[in-house]
């Protein structure tokens, strides 16, 4: 990829690395930037264009990073400011970008700004993050709840206020409404920028504004028993506020300062309250995360839906993004199911927009089950036992069937999963048609093929398990065909214009063959084939 290619971020394929479990050279038990940099010829061959990684900065690890105490260093645990200078220069080197992960919304309780801000009520920092007094019984402000199980509101005995926090008490919320607090925010992205990084994942950016009258959430009517807890209100006036939108404008400017960055919103929202994170007249993020794959019922018929309704809602000019697994949530392989993994990253990389991949995925690694002793992460801690524990999609990356996978010559900080003898990086690459070689493959051919980047998205009507669509630009055009069921299907179709050949199957074993109107695909199979 060309670095000075201004639009490099509609073309190149993302990969997200948890630094903590991607690969550790200190013998720590922890993921390292050196490991990053040890195994960037990996992520070279593999073909992707950009790393993101999640935040390495100083962090009292009460969520594993989420919780920044210094936003422009670097913990001691992940390695040291040169080491990131080395992973930046090793990476554009080899044609990668490097992204980091903004975390704007909260920082860490230890961080500098909120010991001066808790110490007294006219602290000049006091303002940065948001401070009430106790409701008119003596408790909290409001019903405002904390992601992470119970109250949001955190009572201060040596100022007698509350403070809020969205996440863990650990993790105070700043105040943007506060314009100094907007600024530090805006040169930390700057010192960063200076330093040769591509852009942002912005943590949570959707919560950044809160409602400027503390007004009560309302009660969820649906809310079932067995989920999360913070769903028993609505976010009506804790998150996706109507000012949101001119900070990120703001954010959005400091990266205009540098050329050819990126800036990426982290958002769950509902798709048609998604699209307005691109900001009017496309003065918002580059790319606010498309998670509706995360969550989507897999099915034909569904999944088609949710690309219709993307498709449809998406902004003119604006930028689509897909995405296929994070840090947060359970590995593609165990939510569609191992069969059905293939036929995910091809979709993956065949639908209009910049493909987002979490480490792992391409060598089909399934959620690890984490015995209750194992458990490290605070969300579950918190919520035991409704399936919110998020450790097992953060499991150490499975590179050979050494100890310890070749993660780490320590026992790693989260257990492995129990099949990494096989499920490894080293026996993917020696089989031909592993399913890393299906990811290598797949990129290759969207490297290769216009269409599969930049093409139209057409869908083509289709029943049952089969989800069918073109992609096509300037006369040239693909057709994808995927089997999201077990069984074997025949598809005709003259209107999909299902005749020339096989460039790529799922199982790596057609490629060549000549199709003439039928097209038949086994069960779990997908195909693309030439127009
Ligand atoms: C979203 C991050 O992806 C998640 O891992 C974290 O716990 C919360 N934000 C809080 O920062």
């Amino acid at each position: 990829m060309k670095q000075s290619d201004e639009t490099w971020w509609r073309h190149g394929v993302f990969y997200q690395i948890y630094p903590r479990s991607f690969q550790d050279t200190n013998a720590d038990g922890v993921g390292d930037i050196a490991g990053i940099i040890n195994r960037l010829p990996y992520l070279e061959a593999l073909g992707v264009d950009a790393i993101g990684l999640s935040p390495i900065f100083p962090s009292p690890m009460a969520d594993f990073g989420y919780d920044i105490a210094d936003y422009t260093g670097v913990d001691p645990l992940f390695g040291t400011m040169e080491d990131f200078d080395a992973l930046a220069g090793a990476a554009h080197a080899a044609g990668l970008k490097v992204i980091l992960d903004l975390v704007p919304n909260h920082t860490s309780d230890q961080h500098p700004w909120f010991v001066e801000s808790r110490s007294s009520r006219d602290n000049p920092k006091r303002d940065w993050y948001i401070w009430r007094e106790p409701g008119a019984d003596g408790g909290p402000p409001n019903n405002w709840l904390s992601e992470f199980g119970g109250g949001a509101w955190e009572y201060d005995a040596t100022t007698r206020q509350y403070y809020y926090h969205a996440f863990l008490a650990q993790q105070p919320d700043l105040n943007w409404r506060n314009p100094e607090v907007r600024r530090a925010i805006y040169d930390i992205m700057r010192f960063w920028l200076r330093k040769g990084v591509d852009g942002f994942r912005v943590d949570v950016i959707w919560h950044l504004i809160k409602d400027a009258e503390f007004r009560d959430n309302p009660t969820n009517p649906n809310f079932l028993e067995g989920r999360r807890p913070h769903q028993k209100i609505l976010p009506l006036y804790t998150t996706d506020q109507p000012e949101v939108h001119d900070v990120i404008a703001e954010m959005r400017r400091v990266i205009d300062e540098f050329g050819s960055r990126v800036l990426i919103g982290e958002i769950y929202l509902p798709l048609e309250r998604l699209v307005a994170y691109y900001g009017k007249d496309l003065s918002g993020a580059h790319l606010p995360f498309n998670f509706v794959l995360l969550s989507a019922p897999w099915h034909a018929r569904s999944i088609e839906k949710v690309i219709a309704d993307y498709e449809s809602l998406l902004p003119v000019g604006a930028w689509p993004n897909w995405v296929l697994g994070n840090h947060d949530r359970p590995r593609v392989a165990s939510r569609v199911g191992r069969d059905q993994t293939r036929v995910a990253a091809m979709l993956l990389l065949t639908l209009r927009g910049t493909p987002t991949l979490y480490y792992g995925d391409e060598i089909g690694m399934h959620q690890v089950a984490i015995a209750p002793e194992q458990v490290r992460d605070p969300f579950e801690k918190n919520v035991p036992g409704v399936g919110v524990g998020r450790d097992g999609c953060r499991t150490p990356m499975q590179w050979d069937a050494t100890t310890h996978a070749g993660f780490s010559t320590a026992t790693p900080w989260l257990p492995l999963a129990g099949d990494f003898l096989h499920e490894n990086v080293v026996n993917h690459e020696a089989d031909a048609r592993s399913i890393l070689n299906l990811y290598k493959a797949l990129i290759r051919l969207r490297k290769k093929l216009p269409q599969l980047v930049s093409g139209s998205y057409v869908p083509i009507a289709a029943q049952g398990d089969v989800l069918l669509y073109r992609r096509e630009s300037e006369g040239a055009a693909v057709v994808i065909a995927l089997n999201l069921g077990a069984e074997p299907v025949s598809i005709v179709s003259d209107a999909a214009g299902l005749s020339g050949e096989i460039l790529l199957s799922t199982f790596l074993d057609r490629e060549g063959e000549k199709i003439e109107g039928t097209l038949d695909l086994r069960g779990n199979e997908g195909a693309i084939i030439s127009g």
